[in-house]
């Protein structure tokens, strides 16, 4: 069964760079490794910092299953749904891409769970790693679309904000009906005493600190150009800090 990686925190603390460069080390690590990569943030952009060019989200494809006309006469509605589905994921050499997409309808997902879920369990058997990158709400976990998690990232930026929203997101984790494995807090955009200063806002939130990674101006370049994350240096401090990290959570022995 595959291993399921989730990375979850408030907006813009870092979790599609930290999502990337893990996929980044397993690639480059574990040849031959199957990959499967979810997007499950509704402002999806993982498939950019991937370098990956999507056509339609699963939102996108369902959407167009609720027009009576645009099933095939004599198809069922479920095997239709099921059909689309299968159309959205994008295939790479190294890797494969799900974009889940945004609400359908004010706040709403309005997604046929069952067949979701379905569809995503049986997807997941044919990988070896699945990593989901989400957001803060946890929507796609809590709704069970997404079976279970192996490890939970936590993803705060340097800011004591940053570690009380981590600390709200680890109550809903341990809220959550889910299967969760191991969670663990990475702290991003760090300078040398980050850690230290943070060191009471961090005690309160019960994480556990896996890593940091430190402010690294060759990811600022790197977004600044539109550039994929993938093609960082091995040398790069955020680099080198995810590698770490993925080790010590066991991802990479
Ligand atoms: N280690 C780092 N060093 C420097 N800049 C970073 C680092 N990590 C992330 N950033 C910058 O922070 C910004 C937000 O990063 P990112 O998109 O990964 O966050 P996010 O949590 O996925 O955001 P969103 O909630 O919008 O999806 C980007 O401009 C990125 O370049
Ligand atoms: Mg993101």
């Amino acid at each position: 069964m595959a291993k399921y990686v989730a990375v979850a925190g408030k907006g813009g603390v870092g979790k599609t760079t930290f999502t990337a460069l893990m996929l980044r080390q397993m690639i480059r690590e574990k040849k031959g490794i199957s990959i499967l990569a979810v997007d499950a943030d509704p402002n999806a952009n993982l498939n950019e910092v991937l370098g990956l060019e999507v056509t339609a989200t699963i939102s996108d494809l369902l959407e167009e299953t609720k027009n009576p006309k645009s099933i095939p006469t004599g198809m069922p509605k479920d095997v239709f749904v099921q059909y689309k589905l299968q159309q959205s994921l994008v295939e790479s050499k190294d890797i494969d891409l799900l974009v889940m997409g945004g609400p359908q309808g004010p706040g709403c997902y309005c997604y046929p769970n069952d067949l979701l879920r379905k569809y995503l369990e049986d997807l997941g058997e044919n990988y070896d790693f699945v990593a989901v990158d989400t957001e803060a709400g946890l929507e796609h976990i809590s709704r069970r679309t997404i079976p279970h998690i192996d490890i939970m990232f936590v993803i705060s930026d340097s800011s004591a904000r940053g570690i009380r929203s981590a600390g709200r997101v680890n109550d809903l984790i341990r809220g959550l009906k889910a299967e969760v494995g191991e969670v663990y807090l990475v702290v991003t955009k760090t300078v040398p005493d980050s850690l230290d200063s943070l060191a009471d806002e961090i005690a309160v939130t019960g994480l556990k600190v896996i890593g940091d990674i430190p402010l690294d101006p060759l990811v600022v370049t790197q977004d600044l150009a539109g550039k994929a994350l993938y093609d960082l240096p091995d040398e790069a401090v955020s680099v080198q800090a995810v590698e770490k990290i993925v080790r010590r959570a066991g991802i990479l022995n």
